[in-house]
């Protein structure tokens, strides 16, 4: 049952909190982990960057992964008895990354979302455009009593054009997920750009790995081991409330 790709390596660099509030971690519920043994793999990684309190965040998307709490729930019960058989310390919360789409409308509708602890709510636009009415749905979930963050801004490119949106999105109560994965330019230059734009403009409120499969964590272990991360990561910390989503 153990993962086999990652032996634990004293020298990995850390992060400089110890929870990631975005991960496909859970297995076989998206297009993240396929298996439970990937998922230790991932959570091993996790440990290795100091991180020991994972949200997973699978998807919630209509028509590709229209996951139910039930679908998501026995999943998370099924990781967390491999994580226990495995000796491994790390807390596992169990949420979702809900895309603003008509599966989400019926979801929300039916009061079907299942928030992190606290009440947060991590929310995804289209990569097409934005959300219609995205700014009545923010505020309608805030007055039922959501704290709504917005899953990787800077990886909708239609708002690296247009920065302004962002402020009045962040004025609006939205709260900004970055992507650590973004900042290497594993999602094109456009998104790098914007993910240095928020880090410059103190608006990063959360970091995320967003990881899918070891290969993302790879990356992300050898971007906290460079240089830029060694100046970047100390100018941005005093934004990033990673530490304080779950008491
Ligand atoms: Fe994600």
């Amino acid at each position: 049952m153990f993962g086999k790709l990652f032996k634990r390596n004293r020298e990995q660099v850390k992060l400089f909190y110890h929870t990631d509030i975005h991960s496909h971690i859970l297995p076989g519920v998206d297009h993240g982990s396929q298996s439970i043994e990937q998922s230790l793999d991932m959570l091993e990684a996790e440990l290795q960057m100091g991180i020991d309190r994972v949200v997973l965040t699978s998807h919630v998307t209509a028509m590709t992964f229209e996951n139910t709490r039930e679908s998501l729930m026995d999943a998370f019960l099924k990781l967390k008895d491999a994580v226990t058989d495995a000796g491994m310390e790390i807390d596992l919360y169990l949420s979702a990354e809900y895309r603003m789409d008509e599966y989400f409308d019926k979801e929300y509708a039916a009061d079907h979302l299942m928030p992190f602890p606290g009440n947060y709510i991590l929310l995804e636009n289209s990569f097409q455009q934005e959300l219609m009415n995205l700014d009545d749905l923010l505020f309608d979930m805030q007055v039922k009593g959501y704290k709504t963050i917005l899953a990787h801004p800077e990886r909708y490119t239609y708002y690296s054009r247009r920065r302004k949106r962002y402020e009045q999105l962040h004025n609006a109560g939205a709260r900004f997920q970055v992507n650590i994965l973004s900042f290497t330019g594993y999602f094109g230059e456009e998104a790098r750009e914007s993910a240095l734009w928020f880090a410059r403009h103190g608006m990063i409120d959360y970091l995320g790995s967003d990881m899918h499969n070891v290969k993302h964590a790879h990356i992300i272990m050898d971007y906290i081991n460079s240089k830029e991360w060694k100046k970047l990561g100390p100018e941005i910390a005093s934004t990033v409330k990673n530490d304080m989503i779950i008491p």
